[in-house]
């Protein structure tokens, strides 16, 4: 790999009180570029803009994949990352769903861990910092046939992160009648870019009606329920806690099977089964609808405070001692390294 370091760092001015998530990256990055049928030598170099042909076959056809991954620090100021090898399996899982050439392993990890090391002052001590990480590929051919490309770039950048949503705060959800996120058969199960611009629209409506978010039904019926936003979706009726089956429509999120696992390593009753939106209307009724709630590395666990479904609004009940905030404290201090990481899910940052 080669190395050529940020002479101008910015980490010295930024107040990470002020920073809006997204918004200020780490004074690096990574990039490796395919060509001539190969992923060639990777570079870490300074943070800045690209030089890229108005040709090149990813700005129109979208050919474009991405991953969401962060790095802890713990209490000893040693860095964690949380689980990497199931972030390069599903990144490979997206390129090979939108036909872009697979990145090895170590180029994957390698990358990552020696970016994060360079920039570990972007990891902020305290549960609820992060380092979010954002590797992304995308078709980098200057051709603008309809057709794969021969040429890709791979990058990872860092942003540095808080926590997305306050505990406290309400969170609405509008379960989708019209509108879905993706279709049996289509790409829903990959982190593809495109699938993310095809969700603003409907958000946006939701979001004019006073939503925060959607609950995605399926695309078939929109009679089950699927995914939260840009988070699996958990629903506990009664003492069990129930989740949807992955499919092609939905993305195997990392925080979800990691929560399942936790659920079951504390004698949760997990239910893996499909989850109907009459199921959820009439647990409410029937006061056995505890709760639900999006799980995801943005914001670990988020509890759903109400849901909105045919012109009616649902007020989920306040719960002390709930799963969601017992599930997020468990598998927050395995990340921070504050407890027992019995799965060996934890990978340092040397
Ligand atoms: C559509 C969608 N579902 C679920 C998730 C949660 O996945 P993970 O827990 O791996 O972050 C994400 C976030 O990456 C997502 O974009």
């Amino acid at each position: 790999m080669v190395i050529e370091k940020n002479t101008n760092p910015k980490i010295n001015q930024i107040n990470f009180n002020e920073i809006q998530f997204g918004e200020i990256f780490s004074d690096h990055m990574f990039v490796c570029d395919y060509k001539n049928n190969k992923w060639n030598t990777p570079k870490i170099v300074p943070y800045q803009d690209l030089l890229i042909s108005p040709s090149a076959n990813g700005l129109h056809y979208g050919q474009a994949v991405f991953e969401g991954m962060k790095a802890y620090k713990d209490a000893k100021n040693k860095i964690w990352l949380f689980r990497p090898k199931e972030n390069w399996a599903r990144l490979n899982k997206s390129c090979e769903r939108l036909e872009i050439s697979l990145i090895p392993e170590n180029i994957f990890i390698d990358g990552i861990k020696t970016l994060v090391s360079i920039d570990s002052k972007w990891v902020q001590p305290g549960k609820g910092n992060s380092l979010y990480i954002r590797p992304f590929v995308f078709a980098n051919q200057n051709c603008i046939q309809a057709s794969p490309s021969k040429e890709f770039k791979f990058l990872i950048i860092c942003t540095p992160a808080k926590s997305y949503y306050n505990e406290e705060q309400d969170f609405n959800v509008l379960i989708a009648e019209k509108y879905s996120r993706a279709a049996s058969g289509g790409v829903g199960y990959a982190k593809a870019a495109g699938n993310y611009a095809a969700s603003f629209y409907p958000t946006k409506l939701a979001q004019n009606k006073g939503f925060d978010q959607i609950i995605w039904t399926d695309a078939n019926s929109h009679q089950y329920i699927e995914e939260a936003g840009t988070m699996n979706i958990f629903v506990r009726i009664n003492n069990s806690l129930i989740t949807s089956p992955t499919n092609d429509r939905i993305l195997d999120g990392i925080t979800r099977k990691s929560i399942i696992q936790i659920a079951k390593d504390k004698g949760i009753n997990v239910e893996i089964r499909p989850i109907k939106v009459k199921e959820l209307i009439d647990s409410f009724n029937d006061g056995t609808l505890k709760e639900l709630f999006g799980a995801g590395t943005a914001v670990v666990v988020c509890p759903i405070t109400s849901f909105g479904y045919k012109e009616k609004k649902y007020k989920l009940p306040f719960i002390k001692e709930s799963y969601a905030n017992i599930l997020k404290d468990a598998l927050t201090s395995i990340q921070y390294n504050s407890t027992k990481d019995p799965h060996n899910w934890r990978v340092s940052v040397e």
